[in-house]
C-alpha cells in the first residue's frame, strides 16, 4: 500500500513523489563535455585493454542480480524518526548520483555512437548499469512510499561543464571510491549481520564489482592518453580531484554521521578507510597522490569539516540571511585556507607504473 508520509507534504510535488533536495555545493553533480573533442580521442595505443573491458561489460555479470526478494516485502515503518530521514536521504543521495552517471554516459554514448565506437559501447554499457543501480535505489525509496522523480531532475538540474580530460578525472575517481564506499560498507555488515537494518546492502558486493569495473575502464582510456598524466599540469590537477572527491565526502559524511551510526560505522573511521583505498587505487593511473596518512592533513581535513558543520548549524538557525551570510564568512575563509593547505601539502610520487599503456 502506497501512503503518504504523515509529514513533509511541503517537500513533494505529489504525494509520495519526492522533490530532489535543494542543490548545495556538495551535491551530486550533472555534467556535460565537449563530445567533439571526445569523439576524436586517438584511444588506439591502449585499444587491446580496452577491449577486454568491453568483453567483460558484454558479458554483463549483473544481468540477474538486481531483483528484490522477499525480505524487501515487509513494513519498513520501524526505521524511523532521525534514522528513517538519515537513511531516505542516503538512498536519494546515492540514486541522484547513479543517475547523474546514467545520464552523462547515456549521453556521452549518444554522441559518439558513429564516431568513436569504443568509446561509445563503453559508455553505452556502462549506463546500462548505472540506470539498474539507479532504478534499485529508487524502488528502496518506495518502500519508504517516496520516489524521486527523475524526469524532473533530468529537467530541473543545472549542468556543470567540463572538458573531455576532466571529466575523466572525475569519472574516474567517482567510480573507485564508489567502489571502495560500497564494500567498505558490504565488508562491514557482513562481519556484523545486526546492523543490516535494510536488504538493499547485501546487494553491494555485485553492485560495487560494476563500479570498479568502470572505474578501469576510465583506467585505460586515461593510459591511452599519456598527455593527460605526465605533465606537470596533470600533477596539479590530480591533486586537485583527489582533494575535491576526498573533501566533498568527508565534509558530506560527518554531517550525516547519525546514518552511518545506524548502521553501526563511525563516519570518521568509514571515510579515512574510503580515502586511504581510493587514493592507493588512484595511485594505479595517477601521477602522485595525497598525503592522506600525514598527520597535518588528517588534522586539517578534520578541522574543515568542524567548521563546515558550524557553517550548517548557522544556516540552520533563523535570523536574516544577510546576518547568516555574514557570520558564515570567516568560517569559509577558514575552511578555503585549510583545503588550500591540504593541496600544497607535498604529494606522493607514483613514478613506477606511469607514462601510458601498461
Ligand atoms: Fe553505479
Ligand atoms: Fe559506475
Amino acid at each position: 500500500m502506497v501512503t503518504t508520509p504523515a509529514k513533509s507534504t511541503a517537500d513533494e510535488l505529489r504525494p509520495g513523489v519526492k522533490v530532489p533536495s535543494k542543490e548545495t555545493i556538495l551535491t551530486p553533480r550533472f555534467y556535460t563535455t565537449d563530445f567533439e573533442a571526445m569523439a576524436q580521442m586517438d584511444i588506439g595505443p591502449n585499444a587491446e585493454e580496452l577491449q577486454a573491458i568491453l568483453e567483460e561489460f558484454r558479458t554483463d555479470y549483473n544481468r540477474h542480480h538486481f531483483v528484490r526478494d522477499a525480505e524487501f516485502e515487509q513494513s519498513w515503518d520501524h526505521i524511523d524518526g532521525e534514522t528513517r530521514k538519515l537513511f531516505i536521504e542516503f538512498l536519494e543521495r546515492s540514486c541522484t548520483a547513479e543517475f547523474s552517471g546514467f545520464l552523462l554516459y547515456k549521453e556521452l554514448s549518444r554522441q559518439l555512437k558513429d564516431r568513436n565506437p569504443v568509446l561509445a559501447e563503453g559508455f553505452a554499457l556502462m549506463s546500462r548499469d548505472e540506470a539498474r543501480h539507479a532504478g534499485f535505489l529508487n524502488k528502496a525509496m518506495s518502500d519508504f512510499n517516496l520516489s524521486l522523480d527523475l524526469g524532473f531532475l533530468t529537467k530541473s538540474r543545472s549542468y556543470t561543464y567540463f572538458e573531455p580530460k576532466f571529466i575523466f578525472y572525475a569519472t574516474y575517481l567517482s567510480e573507485k571510491i564508489g567502489y571502495w564506499r560500497y564494500i567498505t560498507i558490504f565488508q562491514h555488515l557482513k562481519a556484523h549481520p545486526e546492523d543490516r537494518i535494510y536488504p538493499i546492502f547485501k546487494f553491494f558486493e555485485n553492485w560495487c564489482q560494476d563500479e570498479n569495473r568502470h572505474g578501469d575502464f576510465f583506467d585505460a582510456v586515461l593510459r591511452a592518453q599519456p598527455q593527460f598524466l605526465n605533465d606537470w599540469k596533470a600533477r596539479l590537477w590530480s591533486r586537485f580531484f583527489l582533494l575535491s572527491v576526498f573533501a566533498t565526502m568527508f565534509l558530506n559524511d560527518q554531517q550525516r554521521s547519525g546514518f552511518y551510526r545506524s548502521i553501526g560505522l563511525d563516519a570518521r573511521d568509514y571515510d579515512w578507510q574510503v580515502i586511504r583505498k581510493t587514493n592507493e587505487t588512484a595511485g594505479r593511473v595517477f601521477p602522485v597522490i595525497l598525503p592522506v596518512d600525514h598527520p597535518v592533513f588528517v588534522q586539517l581535513m578534520e578541522d574543515c569539516a568542524a567548521r563546515y558543520l558550524k557553517l550548517v548549524a548557522i544556516g540552520e538557525q533563523d535570523g536574516p540571511g544577510w546576518l547568516k551570510k555574514l557570520r558564515q564568512l570567516p568560517h569559509m575563509a577558514t575552511m578555503a585556507w585549510q583545503l588550500l593547505r591540504m593541496y600544497l601539502m607535498r604529494p606522493i610520487p607514483m613514478t613506477q607504473a606511469q607514462a601510458g599503456v601498461r
